[in-house]
């Protein structure tokens, strides 16, 4: 057997050779040129925000972020342990404490009602992620965020275009962030968005993004630290492309994530993903499958892979992180749901491009697992 079934592929069927030939065809290829601001204006407008600040991925939006807010040493930011590194990065980098909370075994994020529970006199921010599909509660979230006067920022580097009832994933934050991976609903092959309505901190975001050129005073002279964290004009064309067929896209994921879950009800001993819940319905970022015993995922993930399926294992929780066990962070913390679904949870092929036959190829398989 030959083929072989990867767990992304992205689709590229609009505008996007047209647009980057154009930056070709100008000599518009580093971050200065006309497609970065019309992509940072029409994502921002998308998002119901007032400014947009392309960056080079979505872990730089997340240390602008976190410095533009002017977090740092002696402070705390309380965050999920069930996420990537970027945001527990950011913040540790920054020379704050990333604070954890355990997840929702049934969301997979944020128990929210864990978090008042957390907050100290150095509590500075929280730090919430969307994820694989659903958002987080955020009513609680932003009163907390009031009651105590923390600043929030969202990653939403994987909920391009979900709402919170009626209200847009991005539009929630001080600061918001995406990610424009290839394996985002949108992509830029690399890059990465920080929305805010704050005009302070879009000049904040633009000068940190670009070593902290001082945009008033005079060329390579600096006041503070910043990145190179820009994003060229090449990657804003063919964002620009995907973005004005992100209603198809988001489309197509929530037909493969339902036709996922509509098939796979049947499938014992594992969980599978909610399709909606009170406040939203399931974008499916990824299709997400979690074991009941490790030594079933484990088995599970060799059988599909010997099938050429490919798999991607669910995040490994910041507490158990040995980068931050290193550091001498997290000791005697547990967090036992977060800890479940990152021994047990993997993804199956979710991407835009993934073909019905071999959806369908993967479902018989997946079936055929049942009775194995
Ligand atoms: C929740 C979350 N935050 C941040 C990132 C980082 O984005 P990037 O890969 O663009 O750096 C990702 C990447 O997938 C992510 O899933």
């Amino acid at each position: 057997m030959n083929k072989f079934i990867s767990v992304n592929t992205p689709l590229l069927s609009g505008n996007e050779l047209k647009y980057v030939t154009e930056c070709i065809e100008t000599g518009w290829i580093s971050s200065e040129g006309p497609f970065i601001t019309q992509f940072e204006d029409s994502f921002s407008k998308y998002v119901d925000r007032k400014y947009g600040i392309a960056v080079s991925n979505g872990s730089a939006a997340l240390d602008i972020a976190i410095k533009a807010l002017n977090i740092g040493k002696g402070d705390e930011v309380i965050m999920p342990t069930f996420t990537i590194i970027s945001p527990a990065q950011s913040i540790f980098t920054s020379g704050a404490i990333p604070v954890l909370v355990d997840c929702d075994p049934i969301t997979w994020n944020m128990d929210v009602s864990q978090v008042e529970a957390k907050i100290t006199s150095k509590t500075k921010a929280i730090l919430i992620v969307h994820i694989y599909g659903l958002p987080v509660d955020m009513n609680p979230i932003l009163n907390i965020c009031s009651k105590y006067n923390l600043k929030l920022i969202e990653d939403a580097a994987e909920m391009h275009g979900q709402k919170y009832y009626d209200k847009m994933c991005g539009s929630f934050g001080d600061i918001s962030i995406f990610s424009f991976y290839p394996n985002k609903h949108i992509t830029t092959g690399e890059g990465g968005m920080i929305v805010t309505d704050n005009k302070e901190v879009e000049e904040r975001c633009k000068k940190l993004r670009n070593l902290a050129f001082n945009p008033n005073g005079r060329r390579f002279v600096h006041d503070e630290l910043g990145w190179n964290y820009r994003m060229t004009n090449l990657q804003a064309a063919l964002g620009l492309a995907q973005l004005e067929n992100i209603h198809k896209h988001i489309e197509i994921k929530r037909k493969i994530g339902l036709k996922y879950h509509n098939a796979l009800k049947s499938l014992n001993h594992f969980q599978i993903p909610l399709s909606k819940i009170e406040y939203a319905e399931n974008i499916f970022w990824i299709f997400g499958l979690v074991a009941e015993t490790e030594i079933l995922n484990e088995k599970m993930v060799k059988y599909l892979n010997l099938n050429g399926i490919g798999t991607r294992p669910f995040f490994w929780c910041i507490h158990e992180q040995p980068v931050f066990k290193n550091f001498g962070l997290f000791k005697n913390e547990f967090y036992p749901n977060a800890e479940y679904l990152a021994r047990n949870g993997f993804y199956l092929p979710s991407g835009l491009g993934l073909k019905d036959d071999d959806m369908e190829y993967i479902i018989e398989k997946l079936l055929e697992f049942n009775d194995y």
